[in-house]
Formats: C-alpha cells, structure tokens, sequence
C-alpha cells in the first residue's frame, strides 16, 4: 500500500535556506520512503493571483525547479511538475467551483484579512480583491483532488484550505457520485518536528521579514549573510549561552549531534561569535556547497529544465486525463456520439441490446467494442487517428451492409472497403468461433419495428 502525497509550491520568490530546512528537504526525504507516491509540483496559477510582474514569476519557476532538483528530488521517483502545465486542472477548477459555496468561500482566513483591512481602512469591503484571490481555494482543492491526494503537507496557514478540499470534494462526491466517491478525502500533514529557522534577527526566517540566508547563489552571499546574524556582545574568551543563540540554532539544524555537541561546548568555553560564524559558515558550505554547483548547472540549462518538467506533466496527465474524463461523463459534458448510437439503438431495435462503446487509448487514438446485451465482448476495434473515422465506422456497421468476415484460426476479422476494423476475442474451438460470428451477424442486421 502506497501513500499518495501531494504538495505545491508557489513560484514568487527565491527559496532561501528557512525553505530548504523547513519544506524541501523532509519532502525530499518523504518521497524516498518506499511507501510514498509523491506529487510536488510549481504552483504557478497560485503565483499568478500574488504577483503580476511576468519576468518574477518567470524566474521564480526556474529557480525553484532547479533548486528542489539540485537538492536531490528524484523525478524517477516522484511526479515533479508545474500547475499550468496540466490543463485538467482549471477544467477541474470549473467543475468544483460549480459545487462550492460562496458562503464557504466567503470564510477563507486570506480572503477574510483582505476584507477586515478594507473595512478598517473605511474602504469597500472587496477593493483590491480579484476573483483570483476569493477562488484561491477552490483551485488548491482542484490540484489536491485532481490526483487524489491522501495525504497534503502544508503550512499551518493552509490546513483550512486542505479542509475547504475536502467539503468541495465531498459536494461532488454527493451531488454526481451515485454511491461511488470520485475523490479521496485529504488530510492535512503538519510536520511537528520540522525546523522552522531563526532569520538572522531572530525571528522566524522570513522573506517579508528580510532576514534570510540565501540557499544556492554563491558563497559569498552566504557568508555576507552569516556575517550579520545578531549575536549578544560577548567577547571572545567570554562564556557563550548556546541556548539563547540563534547562530547555535541554525547550525544545529545541518549539525550532526558531535558537531553540536562540540559547537556547544566551545562556546561554554568563550569561543568568539566570529569564530562560530566561521564554523556555520563551514558546516553549510560543506553541506550544500555540491548541491549548489548542481543548482547553477541547472539554471544554466533552461531547456533541460523544460524537458525534465513536461516529462513530468506527461506523467500526472497520464491520471489527469482520464480522470477528468469520468467527471466530465459525471456532470453530464458527454459526446453526443455515444447517446446518438444509444437512441438510434433502441429505436430500431436495431442491435438486440449489443452496444458500442467508444474509447481513447493512452496514445490518443479511438477504438471502440462491441458488446452483446450480456456485456460479452463481440468485437474490438483496430485504433483511429480520430473520433470521427471510428464513429463513421461505427455507422456503417450499424447500417448493417453486408459484412466481410474472414476467419483466422480460432478467431475472426470484420473487414470494411477492403481494410481490417476489427477484431473478435479468440474462442477456444472454431465452433465457438463460428457461432459467435452468427450472433455478431444477428447483432448488425437492422430489424423492422
Ligand atoms: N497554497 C499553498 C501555499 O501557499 C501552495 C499550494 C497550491 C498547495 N496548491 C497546493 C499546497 C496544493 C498543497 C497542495 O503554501
């Protein structure tokens, strides 16, 4: 039994190393364990509804794909995309927005600010609040369901937009199902135990804080960093309290428990904050110097990037499609192909209850069977480029002509203007084989009412 994991990443900014410690690398770890099927992928709509600078979100989404591959995400393992690559997604999106309350919508914690600080501010309670922003959720619940996530890694900021997943999910579960649940029920996963890094100040790391340590852009820039992490005024020689000290706290999370202990006890015994700087400085580059190198290798390659994630996307819309499929069938967005056969079927009478069934294969190309009333396979079509020779097909055989039947061993071929369009299943004696050949000729011939 597997686990399906799912999380998305939205492409505004560059990932410093709070992000690295705090989500890339447990979920790294995560997705090597052998019973996780993980999805990670670039939430690239999401982006679109914070930022409206093109060339930031455009640089984002590199940089964040080389900086989750550079540190060591298998995509042989995992299924690594971007949100805008899959189009099921805003299909989806339209679907769930069809099911879910404005009401429900309207109690979202980040729609709700926007409102509070309009009303405080004396303003419209909407101004400056797009759609995008008010629907934000209702597109998260389409990336989670879309794939039927079990379990969805997030922030605690986000645990009640996994729930809103879970009450849109369970609406269209209700409303289309007929008893049989399309969606999986999401949970939220809110790692305790994962590191949430102290800024240089202190404070949480934090972009909108500024207090960050840059994760991959050179050295320099780390150690420029790591310079202006706030310490007391303790002089060298002075006993140090590592456990009042933020510099200990990062270096303890890329420490092994003898580093630790080391940095610990020299520090009790007055090493120089410059000194312990250094040794921060070392144990990160030591740590993240060789995934670096790989992160700029990467973002020199753009177009092995793009090669790397349309694989992706080619593998999560090997789901997505026929998915999306059945819920389109679900609503009721159905070919009209199908249900024209079903009439003109039961109005002549003309099949004795056997039915075609049309169907795409994997590589896009139409096939259809035929099946007795029993649900017994009679035939199975060749493929077609597209749905509309396997449906003149489909009527031509229906019109009952006479048909070319040319048996082969224990089975046999239906043939049209010279070409094989079918094939029946292999009998196990040619009685059977002929037996059947009769009642597939009984099937096709149109009957008077
Ligand atoms: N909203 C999430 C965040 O800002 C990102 C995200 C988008 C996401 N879609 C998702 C997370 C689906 C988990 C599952 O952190």
């Amino acid at each position: 039994m597997t686990t399906r994991i799912l999380t998305g990443i939205t492409t505004t900014g560059t990932p410093h190393l709070g992000n690295y410690a705090g989500a890339i690398r447990p979920a790294i770890v995560a997705s090597r364990q052998s019973d996780a099927d993980s999805f990670y992928f670039l939430a690239d709509y999401h982006a679109l509804i914070k930022c409206d600078d093109p060339q930031r979100i455009q640089r984002s989404r590199l940089e964040i794909a080389a900086t989750w591959l550079a540190a060591g995400l298998d995509v042989d393992r995992v299924t690594f995309y971007r949100q805008s690559d899959i189009p099921e997604i805003p299909e989806l999106t339209w679907l769930l927005t069809c099911v879910a309350g404005k009401g429900l919508l309207n109690r979202a914690h980040a729609y709700k600010a926007s409102v509070d600080k309009n009303v405080e501010a004396g303003e419209d309670p909407d101004a400056g609040v797009t759609m995008g922003l008010f629907s934000y959720p209702v597109l998260m619940a389409a990336d989670i369901l879309m794939f039927n996530a079990e379990q969805v890694p997030v922030g605690r900021d986000q645990i009640q937009h996994v729930e809103m997943a879970r009450d849109i999910g369970q609406r269209f579960n209700h409303l289309f199902g007929q008893g049989k649940a399309f969606f999986v029920m999401p949970e939220a996963l809110i790692e305790e135990s994962v590191a949430t890094l102290p800024g240089l100040d202190g404070r949480k790391m934090s972009k909108s804080y500024d207090n960050t340590i840059p994760l991959f852009s050179s050295a320099k820039a780390m150690k420029e960093a790591i310079s202006r992490i706030v310490t007391d005024s303790r002089l060298p020689g002075e006993p140090k309290d590592p456990d009042n000290s933020h510099l200990f706290t990062l270096y303890q999370a890329f420490a092994t428990q003898e580093q630790t202990q080391a940095l610990r006890a020299d520090l009790l015994q007055g090493l120089g904050w410059g000194d312990a700087k250094q040794r921060l400085f070392q144990l990160l580059d030591t740590e993240l110097g060789e995934a670096r190198e790989n992160y700029h290798r990467l973002i020199e390659r753009p177009a092995d990037l793009e090669d790397i994630l349309l694989a992706g996307a080619q593998k999560a819309r090997r789901i997505a499609t026929p998915f999306l499929g059945e819920l389109r069938e679900a609503v009721g967005l159905r070919s009209f192909r199908e249900s024209t056969q079903a009439v003109a079927a039961t109005k002549k009478k003309a099949v004795k209850g056997a039915r075609f069934v049309s169907f795409r294969e994997d590589d896009g190309s139409f096939r259809f069977r035929l099946l007795a009333a029993d649900g017994e396979q009679l035939l199975l079509s060749r493929t077609f480029a597209d749905g509309k020779a396997a449906g003149a097909v489909t009527k031509q055989l229906q019109q009952g002509g006479p048909l070319d039947i040319r048996s082969e061993g224990q089975a046999f071929t239906v043939w049209l203007d010279g070409a094989c369009v079918a094939d029946s299943p292999s009998y196990a004696e040619a009685t059977a084989r002929d037996a059947a050949i009769e009642s597939l000729r009984l099937a096709l011939t149109p009957q008077q009412d």
